[in-house]
Parts: C-alpha cells; structure tokens; sequence
C-alpha cells in the first residue's frame, strides 16, 4: 500500500497550521523536524520549510539534509510559507531581483535532491504567514487565514489523488 506523510520545520507556527492541513486533506500525519519517523515505509513525503532573509531557514536546510538520503526513490512535494512568497528579493545589488517561491523551491529541490535519486513533484504550494518577532506581531497579521489553509487542505486531497 502507498503510505504518504508530511514532514516540517515550524518556528512561530504558520508552517506547522499548513502541513496539518496538508496531511488532512491527504488523510496522513504530520511530524515536526524533531519527531520524524522510519521514513521506508513512506512512498510519498511532503516538505515544508519556511523563509529567513530570503532563504530557506536554517532549521529547514538542516533537517532536509539530515534525511535526504532516506529519500532515495521516493516521491517529494515540497511547501513553505514566508511574509512575501509572491515578492522579490535582491541578494546583492548586482544580482537580478528573483521571487522568494523560485529560491524557496530551488533551494529545496537542490538540498532534496543532492544526489538526484528522488521525484520532486510539480505539485507544490506555498502560502503567506505572519511574521512573529519576541511574541509580536509585526507584519501578515491573520496569515495563513482560513482560506489559505483551507487551499492547503485542497492541496493535500490533489496529493492524494496522485498515490
Ligand atoms: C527574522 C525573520 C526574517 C524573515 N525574513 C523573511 C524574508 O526575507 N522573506 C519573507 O518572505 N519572509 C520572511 N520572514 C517571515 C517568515 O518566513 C514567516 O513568518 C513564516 O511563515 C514563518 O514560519 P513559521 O511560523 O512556521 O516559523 C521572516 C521572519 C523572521 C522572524
């Protein structure tokens, strides 16, 4: 039988609401970087991350490192939330201004699939998250909202049509 389960890295929570709606709409569970389970039995794995100064947060290039070799052979769709996933961000003057999905899920796919023996799927989602510093609110504020979880849910039942 085809087992899926999803996988995420969460600091102030948005990313951790996205990957339970996820795995509902999937029917699986989800699991946090410091809980994740014997991935053989596993045929499809969701990844979730979030963003940090443009870039995958730390935490997230870590734990995918960690278990990217247990991922040879399996099916990878990959997630993340960020304050402005849709927006641009310049890494130095002199480089061409790039949106924050394309580094997101080409950072990903690149630590995921070092060593190119795993099947990224098309099928991937990300949504916005307020960003929360020292308890506070600073800027998203009410992200992901119903809707946006309610799209990851859907994103989790499309996954599921596809085991
Ligand atoms: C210190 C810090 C830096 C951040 N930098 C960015 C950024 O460069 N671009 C962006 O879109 N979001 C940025 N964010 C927003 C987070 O990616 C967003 O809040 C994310 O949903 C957090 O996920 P989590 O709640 O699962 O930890 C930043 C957040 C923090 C706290």
């Amino acid at each position: 039988m085809v087992k899926a389960i999803v996988l995420y890295n969460s600091h102030t929570g948005n990313t951790e609401k996205v990957a339970k709606k996820i795995a509902e709409g999937l029917g699986v569970e989800s699991f946090d970087k410091k809980n994740i389970p014997d991935l053989k039995d596993y045929d499809l794995v969701v990844l979730g991350s979030w963003v940090i100064m443009g870039r995958i947060s730390f935490g997230g290039a870590r734990y995918l490192r960690r278990i990217r070799r247990k991922l040879a052979g399996k099916k990878v769709a990959l997630f993340f939330t960020s304050a402005g996933p849709d927006e641009n961000h310049w890494k130095t003057e002199n480089e061409a201004p790039r949106k924050i999905k394309e580094i997101m899920f080409e950072s990903m796919t690149k630590i995921v699939n070092k060593n190119q023996n795993v099947t990224i799927l098309s099928e991937r989602f990300y949504c916005t998250g307020v960003i929360s510093m020292f308890g506070k609110v600073q800027d998203k504020e009410g992200h992901p909202t119903d809707e946006e979880l309610e799209l990851a849910k859907a994103f989790g039942e499309q996954l599921k049509d596809l085991l």
